[in-house]
């Protein structure tokens, strides 16, 4: 028995050191590829990246600068999720034609819809410009390197050679350790293909939202148009589809517990080498702020929705931005906990501690762990602060934050003048005219309330405005809902008709104007200052602790660069997880789950028709199995914010799933990953299919796919 668990053990610990990290494609090291191939990968970790014959890479795109995208067919045709094309499909919905709520599909490709704005970009190649970057930077002040940083960024990213339809971008990896520039290349017509009705694309919604198991069909389809000579061009009615140097096949074989996965794109931003004060920070001090505050506008927000059909309709989309995030800091504090990722971290630094004195390396190094405590304690009350602000005043409470647009209005007077105000005005006032047809003054009224006593209440005194400082916050509600201009499109046309110097009198007379001011100037003076100033030195002990942790770790350590929105492969297995004491999660979800989520009717869990006979008779075609239709699938690949969107890619390079989510109890793994929770969740590719060809009728688009098995 003992053996028996010595073995386990053993057996298990390797397994399990090989999970997580989002790796740079182009600098995949011999560790990455054994520890793939150890997985279960049978390509060479040139099929995933080369800048002399097409890879993976060439077919992986970001898609409109948040989300991943892949090409799937040799004619530009582009897979991403539903709620990444989300603001598109709505943007061509109208009463007659809604495509959120029925779904769209092009039957030829005169019918694609095209989407002003909307870029697709690709990563032609990728090298280390680290050396370039640092020129000159040697002993200069922090804040003097910083600026030459940026200044030599500027200088490169100008001057470093690439074709004229390509574009340089320099980033940096390792907080500030090394730098990269990446060739890309930047499609501007990208055209709506296709889109399954949300009751598919986003069945769950909220309440499912970073949960499994989970049944959503979260796919939206594009095309890629590009020049008649294959090039990036703006839209013209007479370009053509895009041919891609790589599309994935469609690996219609299934997946099974324990299959390789990797999943490939532009993971936004991860914070993995904190230190464990700043994570004790976010657990006790800002996740919990910041969940406060939303769960109050929520509630509100709900409590409108609920009783009033407009207002949901109105709500819909910001209701689901607010409660996207606090749904996941509320798992990422209780994962944190759980998995005692505080206690690792100090376990962590009192190795690190012995790593440093073993090289002998105290001066350079030594100090690092208490200066953080320090920073970090010194930064707090400016963290919260800012927190604060940004979640109150720019994020949560529409009125203060259509004031904060109207004061950036008037520093643009100050600042440039007259002409400058007038332009700028001129387009505030048009694209205010949206903001408003979905605006409730009742809805942001009650919000107001509750998040300015949240704020009178929390916000550090000596950070106050005067005009809050002992104020009452439903008073201080009556006064500024019953005079501001804010309130109504009218209101705010009036508050800016007339020549530059009378609106700015008018602006600075008006409630809420003069209270949004008043905070942003507090800000301004009393909390950025000290911050950035805090920050600043905490940027820069990062940056040394980062330095110290790749030199000092022993060799075959894995350690991976933060995300930062660039392109990343992670791998892993598709695997069950077990959220708590005697449950087990299945990795693979079915059409039987949709069914027995339904609730007809209802807002999140309504089924189509359609999809419920074809259920019924089983008729799934090429695409199920054993006689049941796959929908989703989980596996333990390392993702975030921005992978939304990317591929699941087989053992062979093929297309097994589309990533859209992670689970509830792992949403920590932006800050501490633990593979014993953290899932990605992805679509199973065979859904994906079997809506387009059995639910939609639109064959021709699998037909124009590559179909392995
Ligand atoms: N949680 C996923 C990601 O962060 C999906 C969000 C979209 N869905 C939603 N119900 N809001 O972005
Ligand atoms: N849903 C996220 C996205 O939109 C992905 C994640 O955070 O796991 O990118």
């Amino acid at each position: 028995m003992k053996l028996l668990r010595l073995l386990v053990l053993f057996l298990t610990v390797p397994a399990v050191a090989q999970q997580g990290g989002m790796w740079i494609p182009s600098l995949l090291s011999g560790l990455n590829e054994k520890e793939m191939k150890s997985l279960g990968m049978k390509m060479k970790a040139e099929d995933i990246y080369s800048v002399n014959h097409s890879s993976l890479k060439d077919a992986v795109p970001q898609f409109d600068g948040g989300c991943t995208a892949e090409v799937i067919s040799p004619q530009g045709l582009l897979l991403t999720n539903h709620h990444c094309g989300y603001d598109n499909i709505q943007s061509h919905s109208t009463l007659e034609h809604d495509y959120l709520t029925n779904g769209f599909w092009a039957m030829s490709q005169a019918e694609e819809l095209p989407n002003p704005g909307v870029v697709v970009t690709f990563i032609v190649s990728i090298d280390d410009v680290t050396t370039k970057v640092l020129e000159g930077t040697q002993s200069l002040s922090e804040e003097a390197r910083q600026k030459k940083i940026q200044e030599n960024i500027t200088s490169l990213t100008k001057s470093l050679p690439k074709e004229s339809w390509q574009e340089n971008s320099i980033r940096t990896f390792y907080e500030g350790n090394q730098y990269i520039r990446f060739i890309t290349e930047t499609f501007k017509d990208i055209r709506l293909v296709g889109a399954p009705p949300s009751s598919i694309g986003k069945f769950g919604s909220d309440t499912d939202n970073w949960v499994w198991p989970r049944h959503t069909g979260d796919f939206s389809m594009f095309r890629i148009y590009a020049g008649k000579d294959n090039r990036p061009a703006e839209y013209s009615k007479d370009n053509v589809p895009y041919k891609p140097k790589h599309f994935l096949p469609v690996n219609i074989g299934g997946v099974k517990e324990n299959d390789f996965t990797m999943v490939f794109g532009y993971p936004g931003r991860t914070t993995e080498y904190l230190p464990a004060v700043a994570v004790e920070q976010i657990v006790n001090v800002l996740d919990p702020a910041k969940i406060e505050i939303r769960d109050a506008a929520l509630k509100v927000e709900d409590g409108f929705m609920r009783k009033d059909p407009q207002i949901k309709i109105q709500y819909a989309s910001k209701y689901a931005g607010i409660a996207n995030y606090w749904k996941k800091w509320i798992g990422e504090v209780q994962g944190l906990k759980k998995s005692n990722a505080v206690a690792i971290k100090r376990n962590y630094e009192a190795q690190f501690t012995q790593w440093v004195s073993k090289a002998g390396k105290q001066a350079e190094y030594g100090n690092l762990l208490p200066d953080f405590e320090v920073q970090y304690k010194a930064i707090e009350p400016y963290a919260l602060g800012r927190d604060y602000f940004v979640e109150v005043a720019l994020r949560n409470t529409e009125l203060l934050t259509i004031g904060y647009r109207l004061y950036q209005l008037e520093q643009v007077y100050n600042a440039k003048g007259a002409q400058s105000f007038t332009d700028r005005k001129n387009n505030t006032i048009a694209s205010l005219e949206a903001t408003y047809k979905d605006y409730s003054k009742a809805v942001d009224e009650k919000v107001f309330e509750q998040l300015i006593a949240l704020y009178i209440n929390k916000v550090p005194k000596q950070f106050l405005p005067d005009a809050l400082l002992n104020a009452n916050a439903a008073q201080l509600t009556a006064d500024v809902y019953g005079k501001s201009g804010l309130v109504s499109y009218e209101g705010v046309k009036q508050l800016l008709a007339g020549e530059p110097a009378a609106v700015i009198q008018k602006l600075n007379a008006d409630k809420g104007y003069q209270l949004i001011k008043a905070m942003t100037a507090a800000y301004m003076e009393k909390v950025a200052p000290k911050y950035e100033e805090i920050n600043l030195k905490i940027t820069a002990l990062q940056r040394t602790y980062m330095k110290a942790i790749l030199e000092l770790s022993p060799k075959d350590a894995r350690i991976f660069p933060d995300a930062n929105s660039t392109l990343r492969i992670t791998y892993g297995k598709v695997k069950g997880y077990e959220p708590r004491d005697a449950v087990y999660y299945e990795p693979v979800t079915y059409l039987d789950g949709v069914i027995e989520k339904y609730v007809p009717n209802d807002y999140e869990f309504d089924v189509p028709q359609k999809l419920i006979e074809l259920y019924n008779k089983k008729d799934y075609g090429q695409y199920g199995e054993n006689g049941k239709m796959p929908v989703c699938f989980i596996g333990t690949n390392h993702t975030t914010g921005g992978n939304s969107g990317s591929p699941a890619i087989d053992a062979k390079g093929n297309l097994i799933g589309l990533n859209f989510d992670r689970v509830w109890e792992g949403t920590m793994s932006d800050i501490h990953y633990d593979p014993n929770i953290c899932r990605n969740i992805m679509v199973d590719m065979r859904y994906v299919l079997f809506i387009v060809d059995k639910f939609a009728g639109a064959g021709h688009l699998v037909k124009e796919m590559k179909l392995v098995k």
